[in-house]
């Protein structure tokens, strides 16, 4: 099940939805190589990838969050964290040729960014729209 980016996910935040929308790319770009092949090399290399990108996109959202003194940014930033060690230990299962089904990964990658765009990175987005700071991020 591919995931198309759609206007609900879209915070009003330029470089964030940006971001969100690539780490969608790269979910689908992983969904079309799974229907492919089954070979489970670029399986790791798009779990590198979309943990790599999600550092990126995270600590630009952590910077925001800082700059905007968002009340809720050590529980968010947690949030962060433990996704990152999720797809670091998938990673690493997966290179010492453990056998995970890599539609599970995907689909847990899919459901927590879904999930956390909607809740977590909108909350943000809302302490953001309360003291009018959003109009610099179009
Ligand atoms: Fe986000
Ligand atoms: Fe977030």
């Amino acid at each position: 099940m591919a995931t198309s980016w759609d206007n609900s996910y879209s915070l009003g935040i330029r470089v964030v939805d940006d971001q969100h929308k690539k780490l969608f790319e790269m979910i689908d770009a992983f969904y079309d190589q799974i229907s492919k092949s089954s070979d489970i090399k670029p399986i790791i290399a798009l779990v590198k990838g979309l943990k790599e990108y999600a550092k990126t996109h995270f600590s630009a959202e952590e910077m925001i969050m800082k700059k905007h003194d968002f009340p809720g940014f050590i529980a968010h930033k947690a949030k962060h964290d433990k996704f990152i060690e999720k797809a670091a230990e998938y990673e690493d299962k997966l290179m010492k040729g453990a056998i995970l089904l890599p539609s599970e990964i995907v689909n847990f990658v899919k459901t927590w960014i879904v999930q956390h765009i909607k809740i977590e990175d909108r909350s943000y987005s809302m302490h953001m729209e309360k003291i009018d700071v959003k109009k610099n991020y179009l």
